[in-house]
């Protein structure tokens, strides 16, 4: 049976726009943030205390967070992979962080230079010091359907990996298909096994939609039992010098999906679709989602 809700994360203005070559100024950031919690989100992915080496158009994280005007009932929160991270989000009154690791060793090489076990490491002084400080901590596992470097991952792993999160203190694990390749089944497969320690309602679904498959993925995991999803506003996101990648599942065709099966979000979807037509207008993207782009022509 369908949930009879879904929580949407929105996660546009930070892995939407995170792999934008253009700077994208603070403003135009903030003026998202702001009209995504206009439209009704109540979780936002603001921003990432990452390296500006390592992605530079998250150098403003602080602006962003402290730029914020803040609504009532609304989330915001940040990802921090670190301690310095951590301290930095935690200056500008976050109130909620995420770590991130992944299921593929090459991948947690190349995302955040170190080894699974090292990331872990790196996470439970993290994880503690939030917890110090009242702050719930996201646990995000990254190829959990496949890895750009070592192909098919094994479900066991990823289970592994969320479990090791999960009993660390994250309250939350993120099953992130980094690159799309998902198909349904795979997908249900997966999350059979990672489902066996952890509960599904500590679960969410995190899909790029690089092959198209990402609303079939979702609707195969919301069969069983999903409650809780990550999406992007306009389907923003991907690496614009990688052939074909494209970004997270567009929080517009979510929204659809979801109210058509008569699931509810709080989210105001004409209004979801005006946001994503905006700011794709504002970076000069294509608008990727499909209902954005019907209900802005009709
Ligand atoms: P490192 O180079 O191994 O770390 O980076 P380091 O500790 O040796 O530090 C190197 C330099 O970075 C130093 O500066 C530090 O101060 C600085 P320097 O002395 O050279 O001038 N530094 C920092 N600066 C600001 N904020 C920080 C910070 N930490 C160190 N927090 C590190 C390790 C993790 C920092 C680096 O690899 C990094 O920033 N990686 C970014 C990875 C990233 O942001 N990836 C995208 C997000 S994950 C994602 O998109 C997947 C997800 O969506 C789920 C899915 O789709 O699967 C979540
Ligand atoms: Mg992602």
């Amino acid at each position: 049976p369908f949930p009879k809700q879904v929580r949407l994360v929105e996660v546009g203005a930070r892995d939407g726009l995170q792999n934008e070559p253009n700077p994208v100024a603070t403003e135009t950031k903030l003026e998202l943030i702001d009209r995504l919690g206009a439209a009704g989100v109540n979780y936002i992915e603001a921003a990432s205390f990452v390296s500006p080496k390592w992605v530079p158009q998250m150098g403003d994280a602080r602006e962003v967070m402290t730029g914020i005007q803040r609504r009532e009932g609304i989330t915001y929160a940040a990802l921090t992979p670190n301690l310095k991270g951590l301290e930095g989000a935690l200056e500008t009154g976050v109130q909620e962080v995420a770590v991130f690791g992944a299921a593929s060793e090459s991948f947690t090489k190349k995302n955040i230079n170190c080894t699974i076990a090292e990331s872990l490491e790196r996470f439970a002084p993290v994880i503690e010091k939030a917890r110090d400080a009242g702050i719930p901590v996201r646990g995000y596992v990254s190829t959990v359907l496949g890895c750009p470097y070592e192909g098919d991952i094994a479900p066991e792993k990823v289970a592994e990996v969320s479990k090791t999160l999960f009993e660390m203190g994250c309250y939350e694990i993120s099953l992130g298909d980094t690159i799309g390749v998902g198909t349904p089944l795979k997908a249900k497969r997966m999350l059979e096994v990672v489902s066996r320690d952890i509960p599904i309602d500590k679960l969410a679904a995190h899909f790029h939609d690089t092959y198209g498959q990402a609303l079939a993925n979702l609707y195969a995991v919301l069969e069983e039992g999903i409650s809780i999803i990550d999406s992007s506003v306009a389907g923003l996101g991907g690496c614009p010098y990688a052939k074909g990648a494209s970004g997270n599942v567009a929080s517009e065709d979510v929204v659809y999906l979801l109210h058509g099966l008569g699931i509810q979000t709080g989210i105001d979807l004409q209004k979801l679709a005006e946001t994503g037509h905006w700011i794709t207008q504002s970076i000069q993207r294509p608008n990727r989602s499909k209902v954005g782009t019907a209900l802005m022509t009709k």
